[in-house]
């Protein structure tokens, strides 16, 4: 394992493999918690110093994307951001979005609200559970504006590889909005290939819900704007002699009426103190090891006969910390499993399937005891 188990709250109640579900948290958090009250008392100074912590941790995250601090911002969650984008482009009846039919809701029920509109959503259908490029691309035309995906899916475990996703997106105009929800944390994304980049922080990067990165790419999507406004949004205004002369912050934090969810961005803080130091390919490598093994384990049992079915591909490039299984038994067999001590996510959601997740507090003895009990289903 790349963490110690001994440093979550949790791990000592069995194989946690949930990861890409809900993640367990950090003891530490608790300092996080500790120093934002601290912090939060210290009278109109505490702006300056929960203004200092978000700073830190816009700095962080832009280090792990790989993009400058300015282009990244907080919102309360994915779904959010990805609302940012709908209600923020400028569309004509006839535009269109396209998305795969395995996404996420969130990735799915914005772009709905837009048929008023006369937008359109055109749904790409996966083969053998896995989305291709060719058929991405088959379905962009000249009013397609969007091309939303999943960088990691939360159905399948597909990972789909980003620079030539974003090669096939704008070679055809469009702008592509990726959800990399179950990528941030465990694999590298370099998000400056994408337009727009969310994630949600309560999986893969081990902080909590409240608080999700949303990523603009300002120089090629500057026709972005945000569809709300507050005193946050603006780097300066004509106060009461002047009410409606209002400049907007020039980078992501325009998109941020308000104020965020700090305490979270101070949990995240911390969260990032410890998944950045170990680097990026380093966690990507120990989860393919770790789902390479489950995968190859899952794949040499007799799953058919329990009725189940692999659903992530075996190829590393095409996986990061999700293994998924088709199963139309999944209650039965969480609950199975969690007899077992395997913590696996099935049953939320109700999507007939299980996922598996492997990310830094795992070993090959959690993988090893998740094989067993697979072994042992009845
Ligand atoms: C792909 C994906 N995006 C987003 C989310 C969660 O989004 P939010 O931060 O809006 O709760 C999930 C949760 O399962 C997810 O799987």
């Amino acid at each position: 394992m790349l963490l110690n188990k001994k440093l979550f709250t949790g791990l000592d109640q069995g194989v946690h493999l949930s990861a890409g579900g809900e993640a367990p948290m950090l003891n530490s958090h608790r300092d996080a918690f500790e120093q934002f009250m601290h912090d939060k008392a210290q009278g109109e100074r505490a702006r300056q110093l929960i203004a200092d912590t978000m700073q830190a941790t816009r700095e962080q995250c832009a280090s792990l994307l790989s993009v400058s601090a300015s282009d990244i911002t907080f919102v309360s969650s994915a779904s959010e951001g990805i609302n940012i984008v709908a209600y923020g482009l400028d569309w004509q009846p006839g535009d269109n979005v396209v998305i795969a039919d395995v996404e996420f809701g969130s990735g799915v029920f914005p772009w709905t609200l837009l048929k008023e509109k006369g937008v359109d959503v055109k749904i790409v259908r996966h083969k053998n559970w896995q989305i291709s490029l060719d058929d991405i691309e088959a379905h962009i035309d000249e009013r397609t504006k969007v091309v939303l995906m999943s960088h990691v899916s939360m159905f399948t475990g597909q990972r789909l590889p980003l620079k030539e996703l974003a090669e096939t997106v704008h070679r055809k105009g469009a702008a592509l909005v990726l959800d990399a929800t179950h990528a941030v944390g465990v694999v590298p994304v370099d998000a400056y290939h994408a337009d727009v980049v969310v994630s949600s922080c309560y999986k893969w990067l081990l902080a909590t819900h409240g608080t999700a990165i949303f990523y603009w790419n300002r120089k090629t999507l500057p026709e972005l704007k945000p569809p709300f406004l507050g005193w946050n949004s603006a780097a300066a205004s004509g106060g009461w002699k002047d009410p409606l002369n209002i400049t907007l912050h020039n980078d992501a934090n325009q998109f941020l009426p308000g104020n965020p969810s700090y305490l979270s961005i101070y949990i995240l803080n911390n969260a990032l103190k410890h998944l950045l130091p170990l680097g990026r390919d380093v966690v990507e490598q120990h989860a393919l090891n770790l789902t390479g093994k489950l995968h190859e384990g899952l794949s040499q049992l007799d799953l058919n006969t329990l009725g189940l079915s692999l659903m992530t591909a075996e190829a590393a490039e095409s996986r990061a910390g999700n293994i998924c299984v088709m199963s139309e038994r999944v209650d039965e067999i969480s609950a199975q499993l969690r007899q077992r001590g395997i913590l696996v996510w099935g049953t939320y959601g109700g999507d007939s399937r299980l996922r598996i997740s492997a990310h830094v507090y795992n070993d090959h003895n959690d993988i090893n005891a998740c094989l067993e009990a697979f072994a042992n289903l009845q």
